[in-house]
């Protein structure tokens, strides 16, 4: 295998830029040659390739986002789209691709491998950690100490005020930034679309808490569970506490990526070009524990994901 390429898809998430690094500077000292594509699936039905070097990837380490740009491509889902990637793909005698993304991005990966036989490595890049087959995906650390930050100032002014604050993050479907920043904030409840709950029993809980002499509260909410204008007014409704509510949004998916999303990144990024280029295909990398590991993107794809129930428990003891 001489010549790679590789791609970032779907949402971008902090460390992706880490992860092409990665790629490039291994892929280079093994001898291969290497290309990125602009723009996801959609870059590579529309050949928007360009040659990549070891300065391709310098001072970019630190920087949130990705180098590559990042797209979601409707074209890609059908047969014809991805007729024509692999179409560009054999035209510019690229020999294997990398994709960095989240589980849709993985799944367009699959049906390349599938389909096609093109060799194709994955590496899991999403801040919602929603991807089975590693323990961490790439941007999941930055987003929940973003996201925890922005707590720990609400907590503030909740305290101030003596007031109440939901506080909405991101996650799509699962509650994983949920529920490790609401450990990690100390919140007194947190909703995930995972577990039932029963809003009146947090307003219990509320109740109760005032009456031990707690005088704010923060409710972390997935985006997936709830909405958490609608919880506000619930939770202000039946305790008659002044409540507010306060969507973190995108800035969960930007920023500077932590030491820890770095040094995962680079080594899922390393892993995967070795991979690709010791001849093995339609895999995920992936880390198991401190370890590396690998799994077929067909077992990736098929398996689901669980919140650690025990963590639920401990919120719930904490929140006491
Ligand atoms: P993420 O990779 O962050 O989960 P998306 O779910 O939007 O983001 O997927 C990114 C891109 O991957 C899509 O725009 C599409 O091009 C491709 N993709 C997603 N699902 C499929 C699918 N079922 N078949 C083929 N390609 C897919
Ligand atoms: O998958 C990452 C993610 O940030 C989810 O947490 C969120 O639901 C979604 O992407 C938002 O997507 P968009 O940037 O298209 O609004």
């Amino acid at each position: 295998m001489k010549k790679i390429a590789v791609i970032t898809s779907g949402g971008d998430s902090p460390g992706m830029n880490a992860a092409v690094r990665g790629v490039v500077r291994t892929a280079l000292a093994r001898g291969a040659e290497v290309f990125g594509f602009h723009h996801g699936y959609r870059g590579i039905i529309s050949e928007e390739i360009f040659p990549m070097n070891t300065n391709s990837v310098g001072g970019i380490i630190s920087q949130g986002g990705t180098m590559l740009r990042t797209a979601r491509c409707p074209e890609f889902r059908e047969k014809a789209g991805r007729d024509q990637a692999i179409e560009v793909l054999r035209e510019n005698d690229i020999d294997g691709l990398i994709v960095i993304g989240g589980d849709g991005s993985l799944t367009g990966a699959r049906a390349l491998h599938e389909e096609y036989s093109f060799p194709i490595i994955g590496v899991p890049g999403s801040i919602d950690n929603d991807i089975a087959g590693t323990d961490f995906s790439i941007g999941f650390d930055t987003a929940v100490n973003t996201a925890l930050g922005a707590i720990d100032k609400i907590r503030d002014t909740a305290y101030s005020h003596e007031r109440v604050f939901v506080v909405e993050v991101m996650g799509r479907a699962n509650g994983f930034i949920a529920l490790e920043v609401a450990l990690s904030g100390g919140a007194e409840a947190v909703l995930i679309p995972e577990v039932p709950f029963s809003l009146l029993e947090i307003c219990e809980n509320l109740r109760q808490a005032r009456v031990r002499g707690k005088r704010s509260s923060v409710i972390v909410v997935a985006e997936g569970a709830a909405r958490a204008g609608d919880i506000k007014d619930f939770v202000q409704k039946n305790t008659g506490f002044e409540a507010r509510e306060s969507v973190l949004g995108h800035i969960q998916r930007g920023g500077s990526p932590t030491s820890f999303d770095r040094v995962l990144a680079l080594r899922l990024g390393s892993h995967a070009a070795n991979r690709l280029l010791s001849g093995f295909t339609g895999e995920m990398v992936g880390v198991d524990g401190s370890r590396l590991c690998h799994h077929p993107l067909s077992y990736v794809l098929s398996t689901e994901r669980t919140v650690d129930p025990d963590k639920l428990l401990l919120l719930e003891m904490m929140a006491q």
